[in-house]
């Protein structure tokens, strides 16, 4: 089979690894196509590095821009590409414009398209993730549900239940498969900034990244969220900073108001394996991100989330992350009653892991296999 997947941004690199690694393995031909939304090489590169990934057989290098200029560009890119190469089937991992754009495409040139990580739903329709994800699913043939929550949400929006399949989330396999790697090294491998910091020699660790437009765009938020991290004098905040965040922290006067605290560390971001060492040594986690949320309670770290909604909420329900948004009163309420309660801080570190055993890629080939072999993967009019 010729299995083509079209990713761009740093989530999607390290989610769909090991879907890329199980690809390899069983022999299928493998066509991979990087839309380029994701362009500095501490965003993109190191991650093919750190992954050992092959690198992309396309890159339409669309860089920033609008939404619409940035899907648009994708979109022509990724249809001279399929149009060319004719691959069985596209997938898709998650909610970003690549995931849009992708599968739009390909539905419309009658070759299915596989959602990885379907059926999220955060019911904000304000979030730009939310539009994808539900244009993705209209578009999509196979969906690979990381719970049942999700398959939930795609059964109630009338999906046929037996395109639904619920893998987990191959967060797990990448958490899994690499943070033995990445324990294993010597500090000197670690990136210069990590190894500065002495994180390993360092205690009270939390470990901050935010990147979403409604937190970071918005300087009132953005203000409120860093007059809790003032706040937090105890504890080593460890800031790897997405390009994103820092020009609009630089744009609003901001950084270096953040950077004039020494219990504030706000470095580049890291790679893979270095991240994962700074989460495994962390005793909590502030974050507005959707892989973290999913790592947190993997690794078994509290976690709070700078949200006010989740299409994770089988972390929450577990008990493993807490809906914060971006008021300090609640940041801080919330912090201090994990930092201060050690039985309510393992009650957090306990929650059970809602996203499998990390075996989702597996899952998700065998399914494709299957659905090769039994001539089901074409579109029917
Ligand atoms: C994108 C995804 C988001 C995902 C996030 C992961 C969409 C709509 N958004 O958001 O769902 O959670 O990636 O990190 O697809 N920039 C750089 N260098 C880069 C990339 C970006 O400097 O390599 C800067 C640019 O100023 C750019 C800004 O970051 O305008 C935002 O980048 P963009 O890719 O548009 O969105 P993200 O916030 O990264
Ligand atoms: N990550 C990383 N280095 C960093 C920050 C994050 O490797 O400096 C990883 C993190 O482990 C997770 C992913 O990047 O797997 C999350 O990406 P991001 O928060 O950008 O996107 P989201 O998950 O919100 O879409």
């Amino acid at each position: 089979m010729k299995i083509s997947i079209v990713l761009g941004t740093r989530p999607e690199i390290i989610k769909m690894a090991s879907v890329i690694d199980e690809i390899i393995d069983r022999g299928h031909e493998l066509l991979l196509i990087h839309t380029g939304q994701h362009y500095d090489k501490e965003m993109s590169e190191t991650f093919f590095k750190d992954l050992k990934l092959p690198l992309p057989n396309y890159n339409i290098h669309v860089g920033s821009g609008s939404h619409g200029k940035q899907t648009g560009k994708m979109m022509e890119g990724i249809e001279n590409v399929l149009i060319k190469e004719k691959p069985d089937i596209l997938l898709v991992q998650g909610d970003t414009n690549a995931v849009l754009a992708g599968a739009l495409v390909a539905v419309k040139l009658h070759i299915p398209v596989g959602h990885v990580e379907a059926g999220l739903r955060s019911f904000d329709e304000t979030m730009p993730e939310e539009i994808n994800r539900k244009a993705a699913d209209v578009s999509s043939k196979l969906y690979f549900v990381p719970t049942e929550e999700s398959a939930i949400n795609l059964i109630s929006e009338d999906i046929s239940r037996k395109r639904v399949i619920i893998t987990g989330n191959t967060v797990v396999d990448a958490c899994y498969r690499n943070l033995q790697i990445a324990e294993n090294r010597d500090i000197s491998e670690y990136e210069k900034e990590l190894a500065d910091l002495d994180i390993d020699n360092m205690d009270n660790i939390l470990t901050l990244t935010m990147h979403r437009a409604e937190n970071v765009d918005v300087k009132q938020r953005l203000n409120s969220i860093i007059d809790a991290l003032i706040e937090l004098k105890d504890m080593n905040i460890i800031f790897p900073i997405h390009p994103r965040t820092r020009k609009t922290l630089e744009n609003f006067g901001l950084l270096e108001k953040l950077n004039s605290y020494n219990h504030i560390h706000i470095i580049k971001p890291v790679g893979y394996l270095d991240f994962l060492v700074l989460l495994s040594k962390s005793t909590l986690i502030l974050t507005d991100s959707g892989g973290l949320q999913e790592e947190a309670i993997t690794l078994n770290i509290p976690a709070l989330t700078l949200r006010y909604n989740t299409e994770r909420p089988e972390t929450v329900s577990a008990g493993g992350n807490i809906l914060v948004g971006s008021d300090k009163d609640v940041i801080l309420d919330n912090a201090f009653k994990i930092l201060n309660n050690p039985d309510f801080a393992n009650k957090m570190k306990n929650a059970k892991n809602p996203y499998g055993e990390g075996n989702t890629a597996n899952e998700i080939l065998t399914c494709i296999e299957k659905f090769y072999k039994d001539n089901k993967l074409a579109l029917v009019s």
